[in-house]
């Protein structure tokens, strides 16, 4: 066996060295043919002895260079996200939220469109003359990561579009020509991966040492995120569709007439799926698929209800970063009875102790759950959780599992309360709660090994640096080595590792492909974008949806670190300055302003920026639409639509529409028995226009 592996390793190694000069020196040792022959040698050794095979071996990476992070793509159509609706009212609440827009009375019958709300990670797939070009994930809504390659190892996923079925789609008329597709379209869905497929998954992961995913969804996202697409084809995963994007004409005049097309061009779809004619058939649709949720192959995290005509969903448009013509139908959190075992305490790279109850496993809606936070020490006290204590834990989508309450009449006898350390487990230094907190904290500082290695786990995360090999374990193992303990380090990795003795290609584990794979991957993150760098610096209350902010209003990092620190003032226009940006109020704005003032983190900034190089952050689009930078007002009954629907399309050409008139108002459109407001743009002499001057001036845009 060690011979047989030996000499697999030997040719993997001479592959490499082939690779190397052939793609990065542009000049191959070999013929062809001689190339292949190696390969189809290598292929056949894998085939024999599957179990050498590492998820690093080169020959899976057929004939392509390792990519070096992934390339972005940005959508040709935004691809968004769904409202949630809770309770049956919030349902109510869509429908006749839809019906006041479109103006459609309770007499006239409005079809819904009902389907399973898939849990896996959304993907846009653009196909160009019927053929796959590219694969994106959601990434920000507006620009995705570029997944093709992964992608295109998917069996469910058509490289190539042919109308398998043919037939009529629900065109208006129901007599349209057979269904032809799109030259250019974006077909939007879920990856996904069945449950049995991902328990599989985990068991083989656990055998090999490899990473095991929390649930399917995670295991889906896992394998997609992949730099190697060989990994991503040995994963199964799935695809089913239910949107589109972009697509260069019109095919179907309703949602189902979508999915039908979608079928017949090779798509699986989630089942079941039903048209809705009122809210007694949506709530019967809810309560058939809660009852068949555990029995189905894969997670669903509820139920999602379109509006079924398309006419429909183009007048009713979207608000934010979600369609008005679609609501998700959440399903209620599953429970499950079990034990605490223990409760430990995490310390988090701010010093925060957090107790988590370490649970008897138990699955709770498909997922095994073994631990779930406890927060802090008042969530203990305030529902008495104890070791040895029976409990209701309960899991809601990708929330973290918490417990819900104590089994009191099932205590043991012998109990007794936990108490809350005074000390960090983590450095032995005090743990102090100062009067206003909720939390204790670490005294410990940069010399507490848990906060450094959770500061630099943080820095390496998926919002941060997001370096690909460089996970949380890894971290770990590095930080214990004492071979990265500090951000800079990371770059200096490499250099440092050339005179090492045991460099990392010699380390367990590792090989020559994986360390030169991960120093690629540091090298990609030399340059990085103002908001990621914000957030890896793991400054306390700063998540991405303010590291986005703070870039997008200092624009770049040297202005942002001096106005921190002049903010240091309260009385200063730097602290006025702060403050107006959107969600910063006084505590975060003091978070910050500590973080700037603190030697040590400008030491570790000033060390990092000798490696890396942050991007300015871009300025914002210019705001587009004929109506551009114009205020308009609305008043009066408007006869041919609502009142939403005209301040949403005004607002879709551009204007800011305000609710009362001002010496900024453009335009007055006023409806029938207007009144004070009409007086008052007389007086202003503000342009007015009646309904159907408005409706005409818009008419062609
Ligand atoms: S429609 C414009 N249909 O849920 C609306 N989304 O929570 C596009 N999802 O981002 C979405 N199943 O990734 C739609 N049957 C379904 C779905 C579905 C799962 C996902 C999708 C979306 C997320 C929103």
């Amino acid at each position: 066996m060690d011979k047989v592996a030996k000499e697999y390793r030997e040719r993997l190694k001479r592959l490499e060295e082939l690779d190397e000069a052939y793609y990065t020196n542009d000049s191959p040792l070999l013929s062809d043919a001689q190339y292949d022959e190696l390969r189809r040698e290598i292929e056949a050794f894998e085939r024999a002895h599957p179990e050498l095979m590492t998820a690093q071996s080169a020959a899976r990476k057929v004939g392509s260079k390792p990519a070096k992070g992934f390339r972005t793509i940005v959508h040709h159509v935004p691809m968004l996200s769904l409202t949630n609706a809770m309770t049956d009212e919030d349902v109510t609440d869509f429908i006749t939220r839809v019906r006041n827009f479109l103006s459609i009375p309770d007499s006239e019958v409005l079809e819904i469109l009902a389907e399973p709300k898939i849990d896996g990670l959304s993907c846009s797939l653009y196909y160009e003359g019927g053929e796959l070009i590219y694969a994106a994930t959601r990434g920000d809504g507006e620009t995705g990561e570029d997944i093709t390659e992964n992608v295109r190892t998917i069996g469910s996923i058509p490289q190539n579009l042919s109308n398998t079925k043919g037939g009529n789609l629900g065109t208006k008329s129901g007599t349209s020509p057979a269904l032809s597709i799109p030259d250019k379209i974006e077909i939007r869905g879920e990856i996904y991966m069945d449950r049995e497929d991902f328990a599989a998954l985990n068991a083989a992961q656990q055998k090999s040492g490899g990473k095991i995913f929390a649930n399917p969804r995670n295991a889906a996202a896992g394998s997609v995120r992949q730099l190697d697409a060989a990994i991503t084809a040995a994963r199964p995963l799935k695809f089913f569709g239910y949107a589109l994007g972009l697509h260069s004409h019109e095919f179907a005049a309703t949602q189902d007439g979508i999915n039908q097309a979608l079928n017949a061009w090779g798509f699986a779809q989630a089942e079941p799926r039903k048209l809705c004619r009122n809210l007694e058939e949506i709530f019967e649709y809810y309560h058939t698929v809660e009852t068949i949720r555990p029995d189905l192959k894969y997670d669903i995290d509820g139920v999602v209800y379109k509006v079924n005509r398309l006419d429909y969903q183009v007048r009713l448009g979207f608000i934010a970063r979600a369609p008005r013509w679609a609501v998700a139908h959440k399903f209620a959190a599953q429970q499950a009875h079990t034990i605490v075992r223990d409760i430990t305490i995490q310390v988090g790279r701010t010093g925060a102790l957090t107790p988590v109850a370490e649970l008897e496993p138990i699955t709770v809606g498909g997922v095994v759950v073994g631990r779930a936070t406890l927060h802090n020490r008042d969530e203990i006290e305030r529902k008495d959780i104890r070791i040895g204590d029976h409990v209701i834990v309960q899991r809601a989508g990708d929330v973290i599992p918490q417990i819900v309450a104590v089994v009191m009449d099932q205590r043991p006898a012998d109990s007794s309360k936990f108490i809350f350390p005074d000390h960090c487990p983590a450095c032995g230094a005090r743990a102090v709660r100062h009067a206003d907190e909720v939390v204790t904290k670490c005294t410990g500082g940069l010399s507490c090994p848990a906060q450094a290695v959770e500061r630099l786990k943080h820095f390496v995360s998926r919002l941060g640096f997001d370096i690909e090999g460089l996970g949380a374990k890894i971290i770990e193992e590095f930080y214990q080595d004492q071979f990265i303990t500090n951000p800079a380090e990371i770059f200096t990795l490499e250099a440092r590792d050339a005179h090492s003795i045991t460099p990392l290609r010699k380390r367990a584990g590792w090989g020559d492909l994986s360390a030169k794979n991960l120093f690629a991957a540091i090298d990609a993150r030399r340059s990085i974008s103002l908001h990621r760098f914000i957030y890896a610096l793991g400054i306390p209350q700063v998540g991405e949806s303010t590291a986005k902010k703070l870039a997008a209003h200092y624009r770049n990092f040297s202005d942002l670190r001096t106005s921190l620190q002049s903010a240091q003032d309260q009385e200063s226009t730097a602290y006025a300055e702060l403050l107006e940006i959107s969600d910063i109020g006084h505590s975060v704005a003091q978070d910050l302003i500590d973080f700037f003032a603190e030697a040590h983190n400008l030491r570790i900034i000033d060390n990092l920026l000798q490696h890396v190089h942050i991007d300015d952050h871009a300025p914002p689009a210019p705001q587009t639409g004929v109506f551009a930078g114009k205020t308009i007002v609305f008043t009066g009954t408007l006869s041919t639509i609502s009142r939403n629907e005209a301040k949403a399309r005004a607002e879709q050409l551009g204007a800011k529409v305000a609710g009362s008139i001002s010496a900024k108002t453009d335009y007055l459109v006023a409806g029938a028995d207007a009144g004070s407001k009409l007086k008052k743009a007389q007086e202003l002499g503000i342009k007015i226009l009646s309904e159907d001057e408005w409706a005409l001036m818009i008419k062609n845009l």
